[in-house]
């Protein structure tokens, strides 16, 4: 078999998907005892939400499909199986030979490494650093091997997970990327699956579908189903800020820069062919403070355990569906579950480090709400220029014994990340790293920082050194309109601070 199986499903069209062929599974006649896990995708509950349609001043009824009840977590594991079995009713796929490789977002991972799990492949996933920890941690769980590619890289990026993807593709022998962005067995299985349990499920009466859009694969083949059968059906496609998929022809004109979506797998810089814009009536922007708010309410009011494209979707329906009357029906969809998030929106602490969340009161310590000054940074920033070499950067470390440096640009002196111990030795020992790669490599990007000039009180630096040792701080040049580095504060120099003669005992 050669190096690069091309995917013989590629290049479809939408109006064929009618007359493709089909598996429809048992709607409620399940088998007792399932005869492996990847059988239990799908058939997933439908449940009538109260309180937030309540509150919300919703109407009509609001049902939640719960893709996040699915095996692997998320309502991927359906195009994971489908893309399988269709690859090896083809056979491109054979067990025990072939490799499986893909870029995802981490859900399809998941559901891929399941079916490789259960299946016996060998499986490949390429995924952005952005990804959380725990997506990781579940891929590695399940036998997957992990290859993580830079947040920032654009999709036509080599760098991308998607190129990186294809060039794997071609080095590794017998590999197959089943991709999920041009594969006609993403939208399938939710035309045959998702769309026709939620018409069964609703005995054929559904008002509004709203559905978030990444490859576009649920939106697309669940909506074309329930068109088929209810032709006034609104569907509503959620779009988070920054993201091309509702507006295409605006954004090539514009040229929008690519934007940071905090929300998980949802939102793309190009249009993938699994997505059918035209089924799509409605777009509804989502913005990541509405949007993890949201899939907090959905935890904390209907104790649906799901993650942050759920309230993407959620925060979209609320609005769209204060059009419909009493007695119309509302789905949406909540796509994967709460695992992948769990040091994440879960958590207050990462909420309210990104002003998602406001800070929480802490009366006892008088201290609390005081802004940090810049008199009380003790590890004034120790810099070191883009140029340098990871060698230099660490002989620095060591002499001027600071605990981190803050690497800036050689040209125009802003700061690109920072230089510590701990990142250096997890590039070595666990990402492959070399000192023979440039600074850039080295660079630690996801770390916690305040702005002097936006009067940070003492509590939010204390609840981001409940998340990090350190928090960088830095203020704004107004002349170069940039922010330089001030230093750094630990919980070391903030309990210096809080329990001077001022504060007695720290309160
Ligand atoms: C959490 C989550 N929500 C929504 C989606 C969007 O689904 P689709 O790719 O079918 O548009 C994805 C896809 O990866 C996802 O991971």
């Amino acid at each position: 078999m050669s190096n690069h199986v091309e995917n013989e499903a590629k290049g479809f069209n939408f109006s064929d998907i009618k007359d493709m062929p089909h598996i429809v599974k048992a709607l409620d006649h399940n088998p007792k005892i399932a005869s492996d896990i990847l059988n239990v995708i799908g058939n997933t509950p439908l449940v009538k939400l109260s309180k937030i349609p309540k509150s919300e001043n919703v109407q009509c009824d609001m049902y939640a499909k719960c893709e996040f009840m699915n095996p692997g977590g998320s309502v991927k594991d359906r195009i994971a199986f489908r893309m399988v079995q269709h690859a090896e009713s083809k056979g491109i796929l054979i067990p025990g030979v072939s490799v499986i490789i893909e870029p995802t977002s981490g859900n399809t991972g998941i559901g891929l490494a399941l079916a490789a799990a259960v299946k016996g492949y060998r499986c490949i996933i390429v995924l952005p650093e952005k990804m959380s920890d725990e997506k990781v941690n579940t891929l590695k769980a399940l036998g997957a091997e992990i290859v993580r590619t830079p947040t920032e890289a654009a999709s036509k990026d080599p760098d991308s997970n998607i190129n990186v993807a294809k060039r794997l593709t071609r080095e590794i022998p017998n590999s197959v990327m089943l991709d999920q962005y041009n594969n006609v067995s993403n939208p399938l299985a939710h035309y045959d699956g998702t769309g026709e349990e939620i018409l069964y499920q609703l005995d054929g009466h559904v008002d509004m579908v709203v559905i978030g859009a990444g490859t576009g694969g649920t939106i697309s083949g669940t909506a074309l189903k329930i068109k088929e059968r209810c032709p006034n059906c609104i569907v509503v496609g959620v779009d988070p800020l920054g993201s091309i998929l509702a507006q295409p022809d605006a954004v090539n004109k514009t040229d929008v820069k690519f934007y940071e979506i905090q929300v998980e797998g949802i939102g793309y810089d190009f249009v993938p062919a699994t997505l059918d814009r035209a089924v799509v009536d409605v777009w509804v922007k989502t913005d990541d403070t509405h949007t993890l708010n949201m899939s907090r309410r959905l935890i904390r009011e209907e104790g649906l355990l799901c993650g942050g494209s759920s309230g993407a979707a959620m925060w979209a329906a609320v609005q769209a569906a204060r059009a419909l009357q009493p007695g119309q029906r509302c789905v949406v969809l909540l796509p994967d579950n709460i695992r992948n998030y769990m040091t994440k929106f879960i958590s207050d602490q990462w909420m309210e480090a990104r002003n998602f969340k406001s800070l929480v009161t802490n009366d006892n310590l008088r201290w609390w709400h005081e802004p940090l000054t810049e008199d009380m940074v003790e590890q004034l920033a120790v810099t070191v220029d883009s140029r340098s070499s990871p060698q230099e950067a660490l002989e620095k470390l060591r002499k001027t014994r600071a605990s981190l440096l803050f690497v800036t640009d050689y040209d125009t002196g802003a700061i690109k990340g920072l230089f510590t111990a701990d990142y250096a030795r997890r590039r070595l020992t666990n990402l492959h790293g070399s000192f023979n790669d440039k600074l850039e490599k080295f660079t630690f990007k996801k770390y916690y920082k305040v702005n002097l000039a936006k009067n940070p009180p003492l509590g939010l630096v204390s609840r981001m050194l409940d998340l990090e040792p350190f928090v960088a701080v830095v203020k704004t040049d107004e002349t170069r309109k940039l922010e330089v580095p001030v230093g750094v504060m630990t919980s070391h120099d903030l309990l210096l601070h809080t329990l001077d003669v001022k504060h007695v005992n720290g309160k």
